[in-house]
């Protein structure tokens, strides 16, 4: 496995190349975004193609659009998406699944809580997108945390655009998730800080089994003074990523 990684990362990044190291696989990696041809000019295209005569699989991040790549892709080479700009994030959204599959059992019958910077946020377009392939299944509220007014292109049943953050709070206490994420400030002109953030009195308000949920990297919005209350998964959030991609992994392989 072969990981271009073009943007920042911890968690995506380390928790694809354990699950390969695990799993008895070898990885290769590009050190650094500068440390490759790319600082010479190469475009991405070039850059993975050439990394993929290196590797059977190529896990990407990077700021530019990849999804429509799939089509001119050799079918002998498997490309992962590990985030693409403000695209999307499948793999986050599939570990995502798995947190909250594992604390209540099912994926189904839940009210899920989703707050952040709903235009940039490659996590939460996954995990809106990955909850739409099975449409009223779940009760999904959304709420924008940046200052701008963004209207989400939303279609599925069930799924609620929230006005302000005293709607949110009003939901609280019926909530089972409440996934949250940082205002994506790599991505805007003007940075504000968000609209929404966490407190011991939004916990308290909570059901005892609900789960708040973040992909990391944290800011305002989660806190870690609040980490002794066991609603937040934040660090097992993390861990289940590298079971999760362990999981994709091996069914590539089997497949
Ligand atoms: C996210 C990303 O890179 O999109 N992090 C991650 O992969 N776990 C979320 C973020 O940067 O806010």
């Amino acid at each position: 496995m072969a990981t271009v990684f073009l943007e920042p990362s911890t968690r995506t990044r380390l928790s694809f190349e354990t699950a390969m190291l695990k799993l008895g696989g070898k990885v290769i990696s590009i050190p650094e975004p500068n440390g490759s041809s790319r600082a010479k000019g190469e475009t991405l295209y070039d850059t993975v193609a050439t990394v993929a005569q290196y590797a059977d699989i190529v896990v990407v991040r990077s700021s530019e659009p990849i999804s429509e790549w799939g089509q001119v892709w050799s079918k002998t080479k498997l490309l992962i998406n590990a985030g693409d700009g403000n695209g999307q994030h499948p793999t986050q959204a599939i570990a995502d699944l798995y947190t909250i599959w594992k604390r209540f059992g099912r994926i189904s019958k839940l009210r899920i809580g989703i707050v952040g910077d709903l235009e940039d946020s490659r996590t939460i377009h996954s995990l809106t997108d990955i909850l739409r392939l099975r449409p009223q299944t779940n009760e999904v509220f959304l709420l924008n945390t940046t200052q701008n007014d963004y209207h989400y292109p939303f279609d599925f049943d069930g799924n609620h655009i929230l006005k302000s953050c005293e709607e949110l709070e009003e939901l609280l206490p019926t909530l089972d998730v409440l996934y949250t994420n940082r205002v994506q400030e790599e991505r805007k002109l003007q940075v504000s800080a968000p609209k929404f953030f966490m407190t011991r009195e939004h916990l308290a308000a909570m059901k005892p089994n609900a789960i708040v949920m973040n992909p990391g990297p944290r800011r305002e919005e989660l806190h870690r003074l609040l980490d002794d209350d066991p609603k937040i998964v934040f660090f097992e959030q993390a861990r289940n990523g590298l079971y999760a991609r362990m999981a994709l992994l091996l069914h590539t392989f089997e497949n």
